[in-house]
């Protein structure tokens, strides 16, 4: 029995793990946040980078079939790195997400919010135009964030989320965008308050592109079904199931992982 591995700094990894499980329940998985080290967002490309094989080095002691780098932040800053150094297949997320954008769009007007990070990478106006040329795309960091949500401002509305939300994305719409990624698998915990602000948007979840790009591509001939789960932190998991439990049911046990 495999499992299919998946990482993140924190509650966003959640949401791929989610929306994998939401299409396929029996799927088995191993997931590690790496909390003790969250955000990543406002790291370095080298620290950002270093913490990702790290990380994806954690899911390989579980001999996963597959790893999932469920965390735009890492993907754009050590993608590539994880791929080269892993035994297994390895999903990034920005190259779906941007497909998906792409495909979704109809003037060609695209805005990103993401972390500082992924924005200063240059990582998603890169891939969208890679797929869909002469498409202007809008970026903005939005560092406030992740750090709010893994606080637990989950709530439809939260007033700290919309402050912060009104402060970067009129921005952004005010060019005109028909279609909006949210860059960062924490963001589709607050994707409720986004679309009640800016309902004529088309926002695009990284984790939901990431989850069917993952259902789609399965490693053949490895065994990893049985609906197994395996959550593990890096920091003290009771705060982290607590703040989980709201939206994330299934993730009932969450351990620490010790080196
Ligand atoms: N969830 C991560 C992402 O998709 C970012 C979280 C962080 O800054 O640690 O970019």
């Amino acid at each position: 029995m495999r499992y299919i591995g998946v990482f993140d700094s924190g509650l966003g990894g959640l949401t791929v793990v989610r929306s994998i499980l939401a299409r396929r329940p029996d799927i088995n998985i191993v997931f590690f946040g790496d909390t003790l080290n969250m955000p990543y967002g406002d790291k370095t490309k080298a620290e950002i980078t270093e913490l990702a094989l790290h990380d994806a080095r954690v899911l390989e002691q579980y001999d996963p079939a597959a790893i999932v780098i469920a965390c735009n932040t890492a993907d754009s800053a050590g993608g590539a790195k994880v791929k080269a150094a892993s035994p297994v297949p390895v999903y990034g997320v920005i190259e779906v997400t941007a497909k998906a954008a792409a495909a979704a769009t109809k003037n060609r007007k695209i805005g990103v919010v993401a972390t500082r990070a992924t924005i200063r990478s240059r990582a998603y106006p890169k891939a969208i135009r890679k797929i869909l040329p002469e498409t202007e795309v809008y970026t903005r960091a939005c560092p406030e964030l992740v750090p709010l949500i893994e606080a637990g401002h989950l709530q439809k509305d939260d007033p700290e989320i919309v402050r912060i939300l009104n402060r970067y994305l009129p921005a952004l719409v005010n060019k005109g965008i028909d279609t909006l990624v949210l860059g960062c698998t924490h963001y589709p915990l607050i994707m409720e308050t986004i679309a009640g602000l800016y309902p004529h948007l088309t926002l695009i979840s990284s984790s939901d592109a990431q989850a069917e790009a993952v259902l789609d591509n399965l490693p053949a001939g490895a065994e990893f079904t049985g609906g197994q789960q395996l959550y593990l932190v890096s920091s003290d998991p009771s705060f982290f199931a607590e703040k989980a439990r709201v939206f994330m049911p299934g993730a009932k046990k969450i351990e620490l992982f010790t080196e």
